[in-house]
């Protein structure tokens, strides 16, 4: 049999990365992340799309070096088609539509969010087999999303609940924002919630029903609290940032966990992965631990470098869209919502 060689390219938001697989195996996965949003406080889309044009080419190259494969051995090149910023996404759609034709290979087009959850199936070696068997339920939390997905196959998966205004990873960045305290607030939320109380604080938590989510309420709330508690002290955000942020935290992990439990009391699925960028966040990490021990999941939680934005897992996405023939035509316009 002919060995598979895929080149994955993600370039949906601030980080520009490719990698290479062979045979489904991981040779190599480079990023290049955008310090330039820092001093903003967000990802500024023009920025992005700058950043990323300048970065492609060096990445992939680095990927393929360290890979050791020369670009003539590809087999088709795995994309992020959307959802992402428009700007960003047309930089790597663009780059592998031009790589695609000169080689004279086919392309898989990516939903970056397929992507996330097959994120499990990255190996690095053949000797690993913690893959998730099917069906699993996988809670997928970034910046963007916080969704219940019902993985039956690679292919195949059902969205069961999703949120019905901002995403779990989108609260915990505004909330740091208007405590002033950077830019991404997730990993400086966890990282201060460590030394924190998470009983320090209440804060709202919705009410919707099924399985969907909801945290523009929980924003609110904290917002309302924040401005009541600086009237009284104008440090109070400086004196209690710990707490804060632990109670925060833990807010948002007990909303998030509360579904996934529902979930799968009605699905009998005990089967439970995590991924998106906000699974590196220890509460839930823990919360994820808990359970299994209290309730006796299985649980799958990736390695840090794969729950954020990576090419590893466009790659191994696209490795099991070749496997079905599953290509797309060289027209295919990039999609800022699929
Ligand atoms: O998956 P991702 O890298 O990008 C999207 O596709 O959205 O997720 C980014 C999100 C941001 O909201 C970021 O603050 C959050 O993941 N995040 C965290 C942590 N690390 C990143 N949230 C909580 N705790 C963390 N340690």
């Amino acid at each position: 049999m002919q060995d598979i060689y895929i080149l994955g390219i993600e370039s949906s938001c601030d980080d520009t990365s490719a990698a290479v697989l062979k045979n489904g195996i991981l040779l190599s996965n480079v990023t290049a992340s955008q310090a330039v949003h820092e001093a903003y406080g967000g990802v500024v889309p023009e920025l992005a799309s700058r950043a990323h044009q300048q970065n492609i080419v060096p990445v992939v190259d680095q990927a393929l070096k360290r890979a050791g494969v020369e670009k003539e051995q590809l087999s088709a090149i795995a994309f992020t088609r959307g959802p992402g910023l428009m700007g960003s996404l047309l930089v790597g759609v663009s780059f592998a539509k031009g790589l695609a034709r000169a080689l004279g290979i086919p392309m898989v087009d990516v939903n970056h969010l397929h992507g996330h959850v097959l994120a499990h199936f990255i190996r690095e070696s053949e000797d690993d087999h913690s893959q998730p068997p099917f069906p699993f339920l996988c809670l997928l939390v970034s910046g963007g999303n916080s969704q219940i997905v019902k993985v039956n196959a690679y292919n195949d998966m059902e969205i069961l609940g999703q949120t019905i205004d901002d995403a779990a990873g989108e609260a915990i960045d505004k909330c740091s924002k208007v405590m002033g305290l950077g830019y991404p607030g997730g990993p400086i939320i966890d990282r201060l919630a460590r030394q924190g109380n998470p009983e320090a604080y209440q804060f709202a938590k919705p009410n919707i029903p099924g399985y969907d989510y909801s945290f523009s309420g929980l924003k609110t709330s904290f917002l309302y609290s924040l401005r009541d508690w600086l009237k009284d002290d104008p440090d109070f955000i400086e004196h209690h940032k710990e707490d804060l942020a632990a109670s925060l935290e833990k807010t948002i992990v007990d909303i998030l966990m509360k579904k996934l439990r529902l979930a799968v009391k009605d699905t009998g699925i005990k089967h439970v992965a995590v991924a998106g960028g906000v699974s590196a966040n220890n509460g839930l990490r823990n919360a994820f631990r808990d359970h299994a021990e209290r309730y006796g999941w299985t649980i799958y939680i990736p390695k840090f470098s794969y729950t954020t934005d990576n090419a590893a897992m466009i790659g191994i996405t696209g490795y099991y869209k070749f496997l079905d023939n599953d290509f797309c035509p060289i027209d295919a316009p990039a999609f800022a919502r699929m």
